[in-house]
């Protein structure tokens, strides 16, 4: 069966269209995605406002790209899978609203589609992988390692207690007057730095779980950057090169917790997948290989192109859904804050500090 899949919830606009079978193996027959980073590089972040119109105005040419590189009609598909949640208010209407318009006109089911199962299930596309499997989902959005044990299955392990990842790259290349986005600006800058010359916190690590926190280490590096202005390029290089070491040992020691959390859950899994924006980082990835073999896991890295937002993975999740009969009514609402594991309470609350939990 061929879907098509539609992302709007945060600064990508993008559709596509996978073929799975009835193995459960699949094919991607079209990816397009259109970036807005151009549109938010002067604000230093994504502006919610400009998202949602700039999604208005590409979203039906992004679709009948996707459509047409392939040839095949509405009618061709056997259902259409949009993002419904977690995200952009704005943005995530868009995308539904479209494809409940398709769905409707072409007489094809709906599947909303939650975006961070999108993320979770890439690998069993682009590796076919068996349940179960752990993941760690770092994005500019999304911290979190989950043990993923079937489609709608997740148990969250571990999660940000304050600011994701990808948000606090951003945040440091933004303090350290780099451009947005940060994180490949920071990875590129602690290439050349030095990163023992300053000495930055390494939050939670030495407490239990696999829980992170990355707030406390951007004040302290603003505070180490302050100390020292004006900053020369290689005081820059420096940060950027300090700051990263600490993330790395952060990860290194969270991912070590989060294996053994996982294995005295279920013992016979062991392969660590890790997805989203900031998994690109290649001292994160390399870290993240080490302590996947010290602890007998094997690393499951999908694309690059896959790790980023990108509509087929929500064409793919809501692939997984159809062949499990799980379709939505064409009055299925966007959510905003749509956590994987629905048990899993808030970490602070419901406020904004919820979301990214
Ligand atoms: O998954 P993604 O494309 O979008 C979502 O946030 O869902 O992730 C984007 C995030 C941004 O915060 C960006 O700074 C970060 O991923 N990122 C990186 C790297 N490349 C992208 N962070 C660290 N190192 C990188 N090389
Ligand atoms: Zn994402």
């Amino acid at each position: 069966m061929i879907l098509l899949g539609i992302e709007t919830s945060c600064d990508e606009t993008a559709a596509a269209l996978v073929e799975r079978n009835g193995d459960g193996s699949g094919r991607i027959l079209s990816d397009i995605v259109l970036s807005q980073v151009d549109d938010h590089a002067a604000f230093g972040g994504v502006v919610p406002e400009i998202a949602a119109r700039a999604h208005v105005e590409a979203l039906d040419g992004v679709v009948a790209a996707a459509m047409h590189k392939v040839g095949l009609s509405y009618r061709d598909i056997a259902a259409v899978a949009a993002t419904a949640g977690p995200g952009l208010i704005g943005g995530l209407l868009v995308g539904l609203t479209t494809a409940k318009a398709i769905a409707l006109a072409a007489a094809r089911p709906l599947v909303a589609v939650n975006h961070l199962e999108g993320h979770a299930l890439t690998a069993r596309l682009t590796d076919n992988l068996q349940f179960p499997y752990l993941l760690l989902l770092v994005s500019g959005g999304h911290t979190q390692f989950l043990a993923v044990k079937g489609v709608g299955r997740y148990t969250r392990i571990g999660t940000t207690i304050d600011d994701a990842l990808g948000e606090a790259f951003d945040k440091a290349a933004k303090l350290l007057g780099l451009p947005y986005p940060g994180g490949p600006a920071v990875e590129a800058m602690a290439k050349r730095g030095n990163p023992a010359r300053f000495t930055l916190p390494r939050p939670l690590i030495d407490r239990p779980g696999a829980d992170f926190s990355f707030s406390g280490l951007k004040t302290a590096l603003r505070l180490q950057a302050e100390a020292i202005a004006p900053l020369t390029e290689t005081d820059v290089a420096d940060l950027c090169a300090s700051f990263q070491a600490a993330v790395v040992d952060v990860i290194a020691n969270r991912a070590g917790h989060a294996m053994a959390i996982f294995r005295n859950a279920h013992f016979r899994a062991d392969t660590l997948v890790v997805a989203g924006g900031v998994a690109a980082n290649e001292s994160i990835r390399a870290t993240l290989r080490e302590r996947a073999t010290a602890n007998g896991f094997r690393l499951v890295t999908p694309p690059a192109r896959l790790c980023t937002d990108n509509a087929v993975m929500i064409a793919w999740a809501g692939a997984e859904r159809l062949a499990l009969g799980l379709t939505d009514p064409l009055d299925v609402p966007a959510r905003p804050r749509w956590p994987l594991d629905e048990l899993a309470a808030p970490k602070l609350g419901s406020g904004a500090k919820g979301t990214r939990a």
